[in-house]
């Protein structure tokens, strides 16, 4: 079988780039140098990746005339603006230029300060996305959404700038804890029940092959996750619409990551919860069949994700969390809901009452 097993495309007109999916892509010496302008590289990683991948990539990259490594502290705490600083201080005491690609190896913290950096350093510098994560594979390395955390706020500073690339290789997944690999399932969830019903019905049948991180059945989840997602991308690149739809679940669930600490439920935990709110607010409202809410819950329990919300959040301190959530518009809050299973839609009506009745 080729090592390369399926190529997309984000069609953003100039700003167009290709997502390579396959196997030991980290070793191939063609497909990364494909994206490499000039001689000079800077690989952004972090503490736990870089002694697993970097080196991979530093020999595909072959003979180059600057290659600089950067390695940040391993967490999301280090999504700062000092870990940018620190990559800037790096790269200008090596000298890179104008010409300079950044790459990012890593989980998403990782893909999203390096794709910030580069949006910044010089007025902006190519880059590609070499995720290591399940969640960066089909979400947060596809799209351009880039960018830091504030003291006072989760990806409050940042800016949309697309990669030059996005090279998946599934074989960096065998080295992933699997609690990390089930909240980046919990993504590849949402993609079925938010646009694609028929691929939802194969997640279902394909769940115990995923689990065991099958190569076949890795990468047609890794596949279709991308196709939808780069769907949607380029229909709405900015999020003034059509895009929210990736948000499933995500409003209660960042009120349980933000309810519970930061670090205590990753993201991915919270979001399955929150999906299954969302999913019983859409049967309260006629809209999915009350089996389907089960069958969602079901399915995510063999994933040993998180089907409820945590015991010590009440409706009260949901609703004041969810308030202050950043997809708020003009005082009202959104959620997506499912018209049905593979099909969203975002309403800003629920009320109080209906949201408490969740709890
Ligand atoms: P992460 O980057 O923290 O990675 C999770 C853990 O796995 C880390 O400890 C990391 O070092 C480790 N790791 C990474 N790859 C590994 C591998 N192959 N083997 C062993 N360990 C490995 O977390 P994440 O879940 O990848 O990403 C979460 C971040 O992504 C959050 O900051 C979130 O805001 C962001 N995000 C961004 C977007 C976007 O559109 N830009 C979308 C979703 C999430
Ligand atoms: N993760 C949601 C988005 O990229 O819009």
């Amino acid at each position: 079988m080729s090592p390369l097993l399926h190529t997309l495309h984000v069609e953003l007109a100039e700003r167009s780039y290709p997502i390579y999916i396959g196997r030991d892509l980290l070793r191939d010496p063609v497909l990364l140098a494909r994206h490499i302008a000039g001689g000079q590289v800077v690989i952004v990683s972090n503490a736990t990746v870089a002694p697993l991948y970097v080196d991979r990539v530093r020999e595909a990259l072959g003979e180059r005339a600057l290659v600089t490594d950067v390695v940040l502290p391993d967490g999301e705490q280090y999504k700062t603006l000092a870990s940018l600083e620190s990559i800037f201080d790096r790269v200008l005491e090596a000298g890179h230029n104008r010409s300079t690609t950044f790459i990012a190896v890593g989980g998403g913290v990782v893909g999203d300060v390096t794709g910030f950096a580069a949006a910044c350093y010089q007025r902006g510098v190519n880059f590609v996305q070499v995720p290591t994560t399940l969640l960066a594979q089909v979400d947060s390395s596809v799209g351009g959404k880039t960018g830091v955390n504030h003291p006072l706020g989760k990806n409050m500073i940042g800016a949309f700038y697309q990669p030059q690339a996005v090279l998946i290789d599934i074989d960096t997944l065998h080295s992933l804890p699997a609690r990390e690999f089930a909240a980046g399932l919990a993504e590849v969830v949402k993609y079925g029940l938010i646009s694609d019903a028929g691929f939802y019905a194969w997640l279902t049948e394909h769940m115990p092959a995923l689990l065991a991180r099958e190569e076949a059945a890795l990468a047609e989840a890794i596949e279709r996750s991308c196709a939808i997602k780069a769907e949607v991308v380029a229909a709405d690149e900015r999020e003034g619409g059509l895009r929210a739809i990736l948000n499933l679940g995500h409003t209660f669930g960042h009120a349980i990551e933000t309810g519970q600490g930061y670090g205590e439920w990753l993201h991915g935990e919270a979001v399955a919860a929150g999906m299954v709110l969302a999913l019983e607010l859409s049967a309260r409202r006629g809209w999915i069949d009350p089996a389907e809410v089960d069958a969602l819950r079901a399915l995510l329990a063999t994933m040993q994700l998180p089907v409820a919300p945590p015991a010590d959040m009440d409706a009260a301190q949901f609703l004041a969390l969810m308030a202050r959530d950043k997809k708020v518009v003009d005082g009202r809050m959104r959620f997506v809901l499912l018209r049905r299973i593979g099909e969203a839609c975002i309403v800003d009506d629920a009320t109080d009452a209906e949201l408490s009745s969740l709890f």
